[in-house]
């Protein structure tokens, strides 16, 4: 029988390959999803096919996870607690619906994958395959009982003793999660929110706002129906358009967030983001959405948010909820067009001014000198009646007191 173990050619995931034959006697068919992380794939499935995997499957899904998960996301303005971008978490339901295409393919048997059992990972992997795949088995080595290997040292030994020889390095760095539109750092100093990040050992896209040019720089977008279509004049696809937005986010120290989150299972957790073209991205969609859309829309779209991103954290991408809020969102954004511009500087975004053809922004309106649509006079009967209860209120409270 056949088990699809979602591969990155690290120590763990190397590891379960001789473990899966071992325990469970499967045939190992290992698949590395590409979301972008920019990591060498090169003598992936060597190390792969040497360690015991049957067959490496590489998939490039880089392109379907911007569209599909990435921008609904940024189009809703999802941020979990006030200030994660969910890098990971929008990206685990691409890799589980891409490992549940490979299993049908495959034939197989079970879906087996290396995250802890003290994370949130765990769950995004096995809702997702729960949800597209109700009859395949999930295997997390990490919560079996059958795994005894608890250090990194235990691993290579394992090898070893299964005559995989390769070159793991006694590597203690942080743990890191990293694809086109993020990458988180957890552990090491990190695990104590008294102390400060390393930043020097830390980032990996970008410098931090002190190591920033002293000079700003200038940045054009436009967007076309909330969906970005150019950078500085040039046309580019979303992919190309986060890789740019990156290096030059990257560059200004931008995008790097420090937080205490609390995780699904229950704990708090302390990681640093670096999300440097994600950043950028979702501040430039929400200033234009500032000028097209409606006071009432954008204070549901708000909330709309909000619970996206509670969804999406924990996992529940392949809901009925998660496409309603989707529909939801993607029906204000249909006047989201227009050019954004901006000054990068010192880790800061700072407005250079926005124009959209559908802008609801009056200047005859809003100015404080010129203007006959508005007549100062009704604001009178307006604050009368909209004071209306808090007077009424108040007079009372004032004859209680006399009492
Ligand atoms: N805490 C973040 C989240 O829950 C990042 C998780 C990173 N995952 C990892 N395997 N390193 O989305
Ligand atoms: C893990 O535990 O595998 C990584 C952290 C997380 O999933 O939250």
């Amino acid at each position: 029988e056949k088990v699809v173990l979602a591969y990155s050619g690290g120590l763990d995931t190397t590891a379960i390959i001789p473990w899966l034959k071992e325990t469970y006697n499967y045939d190992v068919i290992c698949c590395c999803v590409d979301c972008g992380q920019g990591e060498e794939l090169d003598g992936l499935e060597e190390r792969a096919l040497y360690s015991g995997a049957s067959k490496l499957y590489i998939e490039d899904i880089t392109d379907d996870f911007c569209e599909n998960y990435i921008m609904p996301c940024v189009q809703a303005d999802a941020v979990y607690e006030n200030k994660y971008l969910l890098g990971t978490s929008m990206a685990r339901p691409g890799i589980a619906a891409k490992l549940v295409e490979i299993a049908r393919k495959e034939n197989a048997v079970a879906i087996c994958h290396g995250a802890t059992g003290k994370g949130n990972d765990q769950i995004r992997f096995e809702l997702g395959i729960k949800a597209l795949a109700p009859d395949l088995k999930i295997i997390a080595p990490w919560r079996d009982d059958k795994w005894q290997m608890d250090s990194r040292d235990a691993e290579i030994e394992y090898c070893k003793a299964h005559d995989i020889h390769l070159p793991f390095s006694v590597d203690n760095s942080y743990s890191r999660d990293r694809n086109l539109w993020h990458i988180s750092h957890e552990g090491l100093e990190l695990e104590d929110p008294a102390c400060e990040p390393n930043y020097d050992h830390l980032l990996v896209l970008g410098v931090s706002p002190e190591k920033a040019p002293d000079e700003p720089e200038y940045l054009t977008m436009t967007f076309e129906a909330g969906v970005p279509k150019t950078i500085n004049g040039e046309e580019m696809k979303v992919a190309d358009i986060i890789r740019k937005l990156n290096e030059l986010g990257g560059k200004h120290g931008i995008g790097i967030v420090d937080i205490v989150e609390n995780r699904v299972v229950g704990m708090k957790s302390r990681g640093v983001y670096e999300t440097p073209g994600g950043t950028i991205l979702m501040e430039a969609h929400r200033q234009l959405e500032e000028l097209v859309l409606d006071r009432d829309t954008m204070a549901v779209k708000k909330d709309m948010g909000n619970k996206l991103a509670q969804v999406v954290y924990e996992g529940k991408w392949f809901t009925p909820l998660r496409e309603a809020i989707q529909a939801f969102v993607e029906s204000t954004q249909k006047y989201v067009t227009g050019e954004v511009k901006f000054k990068l500087y010192k880790g800061n975004i700072i407005k250079a001014g926005t124009t959209s053809p559908y802008s609801l922004y009056s200047e005859t309106l809003a100015s404080f000198t010129t203007g006959d649509q508005y007549d100062h006079h009704d604001a009178e009967g307006f604050i009368t009646l909209f004071g209306l209860p808090l007077k009424v209120r108040a007079m009372r409270m004032q004859e209680l007191e006399k009492n």
